[in-house]
Parts: structure tokens; sequence; C-alpha cells
């Protein structure tokens, strides 16, 4: 029971998370392109941006939670079997480190951009361009991310 609770918690997690970043930059950026005034422009993506920031940090710590949780119930793996060489010499081993390695840059470049940098972009035409990469970014990270989850699916790379 534990293990299917934590699977369907990871998996909605992560089509939230990254479903919100694909709807930012494929139909909310679009739209704020078709505004006029930089004001409307700002405001729009402040309150929309706040909001998904909000659950977004809610499905980033329930994925990092449910994760482990998926490691051990699955696979009977303890958080501590992720450092051990032993695990690193099989491809399954180095999918997992490499998905993990991907979420630990990821979860550090989202409190830079949702933290540092998008807070700063409303009254900077650099930060907002800064915090536009950023975002770019992350997206492609998270996408990288969910291959290599759907590889350790597949038994590995
Ligand atoms: C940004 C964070 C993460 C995202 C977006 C993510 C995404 C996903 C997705 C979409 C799946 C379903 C793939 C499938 O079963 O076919 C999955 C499965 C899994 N994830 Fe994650 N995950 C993240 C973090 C983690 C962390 C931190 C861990 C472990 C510490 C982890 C361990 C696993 C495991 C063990 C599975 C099951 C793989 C299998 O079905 O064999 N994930 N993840």
């Amino acid at each position: 029971m534990l293990l299917k609770v934590a699977l369907f918690l990871h998996i909605i997690s992560a089509i939230f998370w990254i479903g919100g970043m694909l709807f930012l930059v494929a139909v909310v950026a679009p739209y704020l392109k078709t505004l006029s005034d930089p004001k409307d422009k700002a405001k729009i993506y402040q309150i929309v941006g706040t909001q998904y920031r909000k659950w977004g940090w809610v499905a980033i710590i329930t994925l990092l939670v449910t994760g482990p949780v998926i490691l051990y119930t699955l696979y009977g793996l303890p958080p501590s079997a992720i450092a051990d060489p032993s695990l690193h010499a099989s491809s399954w081993g180095r999918t997992l480190v490499t998905k993990l390695t991907l979420v630990a840059i990821i979860v550090i470049s989202a409190l830079v951009h949702d933290f540092w940098v998008g807070p700063r972009a409303r009254n900077s035409p650099g930060f907002s361009k800064f915090a536009r990469l950023f975002g770019r970014v992350n997206l492609i990270l998270a996408l990288l991310i969910v291959i290599f989850a759907v590889l350790l699916r597949a038994g590995g790379m």
C-alpha cells in the first residue's frame, strides 16, 4: 500500500510541477506577448508565478520525500545505498545516480530562480531576461529527469 501511495504522489507531483512549467512557457508567455502594457505583463506574471511557485515547492518536497520511499519499498534500497560504489557499477545504479544528480541541480536552480532572480524580475529587464533563461533551463532539466525516471523503470540506460 505504501508503495502505491508513494508512486501515486510521486507521479502526480511530477505531472503538476513539470506540466506547470510547460504551461507557463507554452501558454502564459505567448499570451503575455499579446499585451501592450509592460506593467500588465509583469503583474500577471508575478501573480501566476507566485501562485505556481507555492504549489511547485509542495510538489518538489513531495518528490524528494516519496522518491526514497519508492526506492526502499520497490527495490529495498535505503537512501545510504545511493552512495555505495557497488550500485554505481550497474547500469541501473548509474541511471539512478544521474537522475538524482539532475534532481540536486534543479532544486538548487529552482531555489535561485524562485527566491532570488524571480522576485527581482518585476523591476529589472535584466533580471526578467535571467528569470526566463532559468525557467527554460529548469524545464529542460525536468524533462531530462523524467527521461531518466523512465530509463529506471526500463532497467537502466
Ligand atoms: C525532481 C524530482 C523528481 C522527478 C521529477 C521525478 C520523476 C519521476 C517519474 C515521472 C517517475 C515515474 C517513472 C516510472 O515509474 O515509470 C519516477 C519514478 C521513480 N522515482 Fe522519481 N522523480 C524525482 C525525484 C526522485 C528522487 C529524489 C528519488 C529517490 C531518492 C526518485 C526515485 C524514483 C524511483 C525509485 C522511481 C520508480 C522507478 C521505477 O518505476 O522503477 N525520484 N520519478
